[in-house]
């Protein structure tokens, strides 16, 4: 699937600005799934989940870093997100309903805390983005 130039333009945008805080808003993007859809937390019972944990901080930075990554390679997301499509389907088998689920939550965070950039365009770009991050890392489960 392609991006359009204006969909790339609010993606390249919005990632710039969450790069300097990726930990920050990764751990509450973590937060927001584990307290809305408590099912999630399933996967991650041997981690900290309490509201600002080292664990939610350090899990959270590295998926705004992988979202990051793919921000940078919208033309071809699939090979900049091999390696994580391999672990999330091949060793951690997360069940593929709960990729809408945290990039919801990732959405709601970004809303909270980028009210003026995160319009109905921004908005409708992200959530094409976090769908397609979400259909590959989906994609070699077998
Ligand atoms: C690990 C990214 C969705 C469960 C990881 C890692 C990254 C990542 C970067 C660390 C890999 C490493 O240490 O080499 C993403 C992205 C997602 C996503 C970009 C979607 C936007 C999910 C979902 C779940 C999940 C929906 C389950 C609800 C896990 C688990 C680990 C992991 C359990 C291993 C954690 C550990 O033990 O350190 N993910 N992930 N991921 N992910 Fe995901």
């Amino acid at each position: 699937m392609t991006f359009s130039e204006a969909e790339k333009a609010a993606i390249a945008s919005l990632a710039s600005k969450i790069a300097g805080h990726a930990d920050a808003i990764g751990a509450e993007a973590l937060e927001r799934m584990f307290l809305s859809y408590p099912q999630t937390k399933t996967y991650f019972s041997h981690f900290d989940l309490s509201s600002g944990s080292k664990d939610l901080h350090s899990h959270g930075g590295k998926v705004v870093k992988a979202i990051g990554n793919a921000a940078q390679h919208l033309d071809n997301i699939d090979q900049a997100l091999s390696t994580l499509s391999d672990l999330h389907a091949q060793k951690l088998k997360v069940d593929p309903g709960n990729f809408r689920l945290l990039s919801h939550s990732i959405q709601v965070t970004l809303a909270a805390h980028f009210p003026n950039e995160f319009n109905a365009v921004t908005h409708a770009a992200w959530d094409k983005f976090l769908s397609i991050v979400s259909c590959v890392l989906v994609s070699k489960y077998r």
